[in-house]
C-alpha cells in the first residue's frame, strides 16, 4: 500500500522549500500546497504532489488535508496587504487548516510560529501569531507549535538586511543594538521538523528554536561588516525615529520597512532554555558566524 504523504502548506517559502527538499532526500512523499505550487522545484519530484489551494477557501484546504499522515503549515505574511491580513493568515487561515486536520483524523500537526509570540504584543504581527497558536490549539488540541528564531540562510532577508545597509557611508542601528537575537539556519530548522514529522514518538506540545549562538544586534551587524570586509561606524537610531520611518514607509505599497520589523527588533528574540528544542531532536544547530561564509559569498 502506497504511504500516504506529509502535507506542507507553504512548501514554496524560504523554510517550507527546504523542507520539502529535505524530506524528499529522505524518501518521504510529500504534497506541497500553496497559492502557486509550481514556483519552486527539486531534484527529484518522484514523490511530490503539487496543490493548489489558499488556507483562505475552507474547501480546498480540506481536500488539500485530506488523506495525509502529517501535515506542517509553514504559510507566512509579512506584511498585510488589501485582502491579506494577519488576522485572516495567521489566525483564521492558520485555524482552517487545524479544524481540517482534526476533521480528516490526521494524526500529527505542525504549526509554525514564532519565539516571542505574545497577545499582548505592541505589534499586530506578534499578536496575530500568539492568536493563530491559540486557535490551532482550539480546533485540534494535540497541534505541535514550533517557534523559531529568525531565521537566516541563502537568500534570506535577515543576513541580506544586514549587508545592504553595509552600502552606506554609516551604518545605522535600532537602537543602541542591544536587543538580542539568536539567528537559526534555515536547513537545522527543515530537518527537525522532518524529524518531527516523521518519527513515531509524539512530539512535545511546543518547541522553541533558536540557532547556535545569541548575538546582541550590533555585534551581529559588526560581523557582516567584517566578513564583506567593510569598516563603517556605527550610529545608534532611537527607535521612535525608526517606528515614524516605518509609519511613513507603510504607505508605499511593498514598503521596505514596516513597523512590525521594527517592533522585532526591539525585544529579544531568542529561545527560552527550559523549552524542548534541538537538543530534543540530536541536532547541534549552526551560528551564523560558522555559516556567513556559506549564506552571504562575497561577490
Ligand atoms: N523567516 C523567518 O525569519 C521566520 C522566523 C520565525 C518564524 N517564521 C515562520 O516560519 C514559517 C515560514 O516562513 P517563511 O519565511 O518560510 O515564509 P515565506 O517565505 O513568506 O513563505 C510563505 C509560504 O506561504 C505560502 N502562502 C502565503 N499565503 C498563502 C495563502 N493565503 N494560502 C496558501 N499558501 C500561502 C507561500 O506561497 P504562495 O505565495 O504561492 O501561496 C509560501 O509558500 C511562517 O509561519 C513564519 O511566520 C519565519
Amino acid at each position: 500500500m502506497d504511504v500516504p504523504p506529509i502535507t506542507v502548506f507553504g512548501g514554496s517559502g524560504f523554510l517550507g522549500r527546504r523542507l520539502v527538499a529535505t524530506l524528499l532526500a529522505a524518501g518521504e512523499p510529500v504534497r506541497l500546497v500553496a497559492r502557486h505550487p509550481d514556483a519552486v522545484h527539486f531534484n527529484d519530484e518522484t514523490r511530490l504532489q503539487r496543490v493548489s489551494a489558499d488556507i483562505a477557501d475552507e474547501t480546498a484546504v480540506a481536500q488539500a488535508v485530506a488523506g495525509s499522515r502529517a501535515v506542517i503549515n509553514a504559510v507566512s505574511l509579512y506584511v498585510e496587504r488589501a485582502g491579506q491580513t494577519f488576522d485572516a493568515v495567521h489566525v483564521r487561515g492558520a485555524a482552517r487548516v487545524a479544524r481540517a486536520v482534526r476533521h480528516a483524523a490526521v494524526p500529527r500537526l505542525l504549526h509554525l510560529s514564532g519565539i516571542g509570540a505574545d497577545p499582548a504584543s505592541p505589534s499586530a504581527y506578534v499578536r496575530a501569531r500568539a492568536q493563530g497558536e491559540q486557535a490551532v490549539r482550539g480546533e485540534f488540541q494535540p497541534a505541535t507549535l514550533i517557534r523559531p528564531a529568525a531565521l537566516f540562510g541563502a537568500d534570506d532577508a535577515l543576513l541580506a538586511s544586514l549587508a545592504m545597509v553595509t552600502r552606506l557611508p554609516v551604518v545605522p542601528l535600532f537602537g543602541r543594538g542591544d536587543t538580542r537575537l539568536q539567528p537559526v539556519w534555515v536547513e537545522d530548522v527543515a530537518r527537525g521538523l522532518a524529524i518531527l514529522a516523521c518519527r513515531k514518538a509524539a512530539p512535545a506540545p511546543l518547541y522553541e528554536l533558536g540557532g547556535g549562538a545569541v548575538y546582541r544586534y550590533r555585534d551581529l551587524q559588526r560581523r557582516v561588516l567584517t566578513h564583506l570586509r567593510r569598516r563603517r561606524p556605527l550610529i545608534p537610531v532611537p527607535f521612535p525615529l525608526w517606528h515614524g520611518l516605518a509609519a511613513g514607509l507603510g504607505l508605499l505599497p511593498s514598503p521596505p520597512l514596516t513597523r512590525d520589523q521594527v517592533y522585532l527588533l526591539q525585544y529579544d528574540n531568542i529561545a527560552a532554555p527550559d523549552m524542548p528544542s534541538f537538543d530534543e531532536l540530536g541536532i547541534l544547530p549552526r551560528s551564523v558566524g560558522e555559516a556567513l561564509p556559506e549564506c552571504l559569498p562575497i561577490r
